[in-house]
């Protein structure tokens, strides 16, 4: 897929591998929507894009802990822009990311499940009509293989809890709306697919952890820029990757009541029911 004149939004891509897929698709013509929370390091890489001279770029500022910050975000989006040909749902925050303890959400979520996959589940359901619009256009879940299944009696995580498991318990998350996501979205020229970028990429996230990186941000991003616009992948949705191959996620992605679950817990949650 050319990306010449194709409007992108990428959330977390003032950091990490999110930044580097930004950079990449403006210099492959894009116009990038760059989201994050410190406007210094928005406004850095919106400038150094450009002044490379190839695409545009816009930075939009909001905290996606919390569901008005969410909103906000999608309104501004929705304000600017008439059609949105690829959403990268990207922002995240680590197992460690602001220590070990539990934390919760401006809105009294577990602050994994709020960041991770609650603030993309909204993002996603608010800029649909852009996206359809922009038919045929991507939505990219960056998920991770690092995967737990959703406990239904306590998905805040409020007994035993441990940030790995927060972690991953929200990545999965984002894997089993990706599925969901596709069938409501079939036949609408929309595709929806999740990922896991690469394996400990030198990221803040990483190095929070304490973890010694063995894989780089341009590995994960060739990934996340594949789904993104490949063509190869036009017309397929619903599908996890690992990398650049198509692969199984945890037992639970495939389980369509845990995904009923997680879906009316989901539409609740964020006020869409
Ligand atoms: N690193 C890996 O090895 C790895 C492996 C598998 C999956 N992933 C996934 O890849 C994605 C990117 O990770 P990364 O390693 O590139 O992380 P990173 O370098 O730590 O960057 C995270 C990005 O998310 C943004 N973010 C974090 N909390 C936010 C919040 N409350 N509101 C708005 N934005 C927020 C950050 O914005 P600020 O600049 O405002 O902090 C930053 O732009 C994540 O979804 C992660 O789970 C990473």
């Amino acid at each position: 897929m050319t990306m010449d004149g194709k409007t992108v939004l990428i959330t977390g891509s003032t950091d990490g591998v999110g930044r580097y897929v930004a950079g990449r698709l403006a210099a492959d013509g894009a116009r990038v929507l760059v989201h994050g929370r410190d406007r210094e390091r928005g406004a850095g890489l919106v400038e150094e894009i450009k002044r490379a001279g190839r695409g545009d770029a816009a930075f939009y500022s909001a905290d996606l802990s919390s569901l008005a910050g969410t909103r906000q975000l999608a309104q501004a989006v929705m304000a600017d822009h008439k059609r949105l040909d690829i959403f990268i749902s990207n922002a995240g925050i680590g197992s460690q990311t602001s220590g070990p303890q539990r934390r919760t959400s401006a809105d009294g979520h577990e602050l994994r499940f709020a960041v991770n996959y609650l603030s993309g589940f909204l993002l996603a359901h608010l800029l649909r009509p852009l996206l359809k619009d922009a038919a045929p256009s991507r939505i990219v879940n960056v998920a991770s293989l690092g995967q737990h299944p959703i406990d239904f009696d306590d998905v805040m995580i409020t007994r035993g809890y441990n940030g790995s498991r927060a972690y991953a318990q929200s990545k999965l998350a984002q894997i089993m709306f990706t599925i969901d996501l596709a069938r409501e979205l079939a036949g609408s020229g929309v595709t929806v697919n999740s990922l896991h970028p690469a394996t400990y990429m030198n990221t803040t996230m990483v190095r929070a952890s304490g973890i010694a990186p063995i894989s780089t941000v341009e590995q994960g991003g060739a990934a996340i820029l594949h789904l993104a616009g490949g063509d190869d992948v036009a017309g397929k949705s619903g599908l996890f990757f690992n990398g650049m191959n198509e692969a199984k996620a945890n037992p639970q992605a495939y389980d369509a009541d845990a995904r009923q679950r997680l879906r009316a817990l989901s539409l609740e949650l964020t006020g869409l029911a």
